[in-house]
C-alpha cells in the first residue's frame, strides 16, 4: 500500500541551500525566515531578513522585514533559494493532495456502507454492485482523480509517430487516447509541468511499425532506437524524468510489438508505467506499475452499428458459445480441433461462412469464447461486452484490463486451456442463475469499454487514466 515517492519527499524535505541560512522547513509548516548574507556572489554584504510565506493554494511570497536597497529586491525575489523554495512547496503540496486522496480512499475502502451514503444528484453513475473489487473505495478513487490528476503531456517531436496514432482497425485504441489527452477538453492536461503528477510520452508504436520497420525483417531494433532517442531527448531537456528516474512517466502502446518497443530503453522498461494491450506476464509485463489496456477493433473508426446499442436484455440467444478466427498462438488450435464443425450449440469457426454474420452471431450466443492469438489480448473480449454476450477467457498469463478496479469473474468465465475439450461441459455446467448475474455484469461494465467523443465518465478513456493514477498513487483497490 506504501508509495514509491517517499525517496522523492524526503530528498526535497531537507534540500537546504548553501551559503545561506536556512532553517529547514519541517512538512507542512508553512512560514521561514531566511537569513541573507549577499544575495548573490560578487554582491556587497547586507543581511536581510525575509520571510516566506506559502499560502493554502501553495504560493510563495517574499516578504522583507526592513526595506532592502532597491537593486536587491527583484534578484531577491528571483534568487535560488526562492526558486528552490518554490518548487519545493509545489510538490509538497502536489504529495500532500495525494496523501490526502490515499487516505479519503482507504476510507472508503473500509466503509462498507459507502454505497448508499453517495447518492446525490448522479446517482446512476455511482459504481455499485459485485462488478467491482470494491465500489465505494473505486469511486472514492475515480473522484480524488477528477480532483487532482495533471497530465504533463511532452510536446517534444513530431507527427506522424509522436502526437498522433491510429484512429481505426485493432490499434485504434493508441491513437484515440493520444487525441483525446491533447485534444480533447483538456481537464486533465496541465502545460505547467511542475504541477504535473505524471508525464505522458505520446509516441505511437503502431506508426513506429508503420514508418521505421521494414517488413519481414523481424528486425526491431529501429523502434527500440526511437523509444530510446525519445527518452534521452526528454531526460536532457526536462529535469522530471531524471527525478523519478522516470516512475512518473508513461507510454501507451496496443501493438504487439509495444513491450519490444519499450526495452530500448532499459529505465523506461523497468520504472515506467507501460500501458500495454500486450499485457503478458510472461514477457515481463508487471501488473504493479504496467497497466492492462484493452483492444478496441474500430471498423473505418467506428463501432459496428450492430454493436452501438445494448440488445434488449431477454432477447433470445439460441447458441450456447461462438467463436470465429485465425489459427495463431498455442491455444486457438486445440479448440478449432476439438470443437470447429462438432456441436451445432457451440459454434467455432476458422473462417466464418459468408452467408453467416460475425456480430449477429456474438448477439446469438450466451457465451463469446476469447482466446488468445498471436498475443494476449484480443478485442473480442471488448465486442463481446458490447454484444452482451459473457466473455470467456482463454489465455494463459493475461492480466485483464481495469483489474485492480473489476472483479472479472463476475462478468466473465475463465477456462484454462487444458479444458478446452470439456468446454461444453463447463459452460452447461454454469446455472441459468449464474448466466443471468454474469450478463447482468456485462452490462454494468460496458460503459468502462466504451469509447466516446468527447470521453465522458467512466468510459475506457477515464478508466485508463484511473488505470496510471492508481500507480501514481501506488494503491490498490482489492
Ligand atoms: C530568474 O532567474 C532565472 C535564472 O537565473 C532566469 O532564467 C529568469 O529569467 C529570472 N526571472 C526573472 C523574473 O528575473
Ligand atoms: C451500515 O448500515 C447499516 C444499516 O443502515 C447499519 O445498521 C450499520 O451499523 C452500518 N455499518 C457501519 C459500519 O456503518
Ligand atoms: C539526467 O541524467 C542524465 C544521465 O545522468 C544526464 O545526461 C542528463 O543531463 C540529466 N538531465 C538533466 C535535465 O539534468
Ligand atoms: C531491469 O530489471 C532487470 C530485472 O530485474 C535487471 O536485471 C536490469 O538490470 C534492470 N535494468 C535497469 C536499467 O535497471
Ligand atoms: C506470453 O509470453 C510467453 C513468453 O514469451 C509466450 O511463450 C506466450 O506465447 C505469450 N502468450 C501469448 C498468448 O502470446
Amino acid at each position: 500500500m506504501e508509495t514509491n515517492y517517499g525517496t522523492l519527499v524526503s530528498l526535497l524535505s531537507c534540500l537546504c541551500v548553501a551559503s545561506v541560512v536556512v532553517v529547514c522547513i519541517v512538512s507542512g509548516h508553512y512560514s521561514q525566515s531566511i537569513k541573507f548574507s549577499g544575495a548573490e556572489p560578487g554582491d556587497s554584504v547586507a543581511t536581510i531578513e525575509l520571510q516566506t510565506k506559502v499560502t493554502a493554494s501553495h504560493e510563495v511570497r517574499a516578504v522583507f522585514s526592513s526595506q532592502p536597497p532597491a537593486f536587491y529586491v527583484n534578484r531577491l525575489r528571483n534568487h535560488t533559494l526562492i526558486r528552490k523554495i518554490k518548487k519545493r512547496t509545489r510538490y509538497q503540496g502536489q504529495e500532500e493532495g495525494l496523501a490526502r486522496a490515499r487516505a479519503s480512499i482507504r476510507k472508503a475502502f473500509s466503509n462498507l456502507n459507502r454505497s448508499s451514503e453517495i447518492g446525490g444528484e448522479d446517482n446512476n453513475e455511482v459504481p455499485t454492485g459485485d462488478v467491482y473489487r470494491n465500489a465505494g473505495a473505486f469511486y472514492q478513487s475515480y473522484v480524488e482523480m477528477e480532483k487532482r490528476l495533471k497530465v504533463y503531456v511532452y510536446e517534444e517531436g513530431e507527427v506522424p509517430m509522436i502526437h498522433d496514432g491510429p484512429c481505426k482497425d485493432i490499434y485504434t485504441i493508441e491513437g484515440r487516447f493520444i487525441h483525446e489527452i491533447e485534444h480533447g477538453d483538456g481537464k486533465f492536461r496541465t502545460r505547467d509541468a511542475e504541477r504535473a503528477h505524471v508525464y505522458f510520452m505520446p509516441f505511437s508504436v503502431t506508426w513506429m511499425v508503420k514508418y521505421l520497420y521494414k517488413p519481414l525483417t523481424y528486425n526491431l531494433t529501429p523502434l527500440r532506437q526511437f523509444v530510446s532517442d525519445y527518452v534521452s531527448v526528454i531526460s536532457t531537456k526536462y529535469p522530471f524524468w531524471n527525478t523519478t528516474q522516470g516512475a512518473d512517466h508513461f507510454m501507451l502502446a496496443c501493438h504487439d510489438w509495444g513491450p519490444h518497443a519499450s526495452r530500448g530503453h532499459p529505465v523506461l522498461y523497468n520504472t515506467s508505467i507501460r500501458v500495454l494491450c500486450n499485457a503478458n506476464t510472461s514477457e515481463g509485463f508487471n501488473p504493479q506499475k504496467d497497466v492492462s489496456l484493452p483492444e478496441i477493433h474500430l471498423y473505418g473508426g467506428n463501432v459496428n452499428p450492430k454493436l452501438l446499442s445494448p440488445p434488449p436484455p431477454n432477447s433470445p440467444r439460441p447458441f450456447l458459445a461462438f467463436f470465429a478466427g485465425g489459427l495463431h498462438g498455442p491455444i486457438r488450435p486445440i479448440l478449432i480441433q476439438h470443437w470447429m464443425g462438432r456441436d451445432t450449440d457451440l459454434r467455432v469457426y476458422e473462417y466464418l461462412p459468408k452467408d453467416m454474420d460475425y456480430y449477429s452471431l456474438m448477439l446469438q450466443s450466451k457465451y463469446c469464447l476469447c482466446p488468445s492469438g498471436h498475443e494476449v489480448a484480443s478485442p473480442r473480449i471488448v465486442e463481446a461486452i458490447y454484444s452482451e454476450c459473457v466473455p470467456v477467457i482463454l489465455s494463459d498469463h493475461y492480466v485483464l484490463p481495469f483489474s485492480d478496479v473489476l472483479r472479472w469473474e463476475a462478468f466473465s468465465v475463465k477456462v484454462e486451456a487444458s479444458e478446452i475439450p470439456r468446454l461444453k461441459e463447463v459452460l452447461q455446467a454454469i446455472s441459468e442463475e449464474k448466466y443471468t448475474r454474469l450478463k447482468e455484469g456485462v452490462r454494468a461494465v460496458r460503459r468502462h469499454f466504451e469509447l466516446n467523443q468527447p470521453a465522458k465518465r467512466f468510459d475506457v478513456f477515464h478508466m485508463i487514466l484511473h488505470s496510471v493514477w492508481l500507480r501514481r498513487i501506488n494503491l490498490k483497490l482489492g
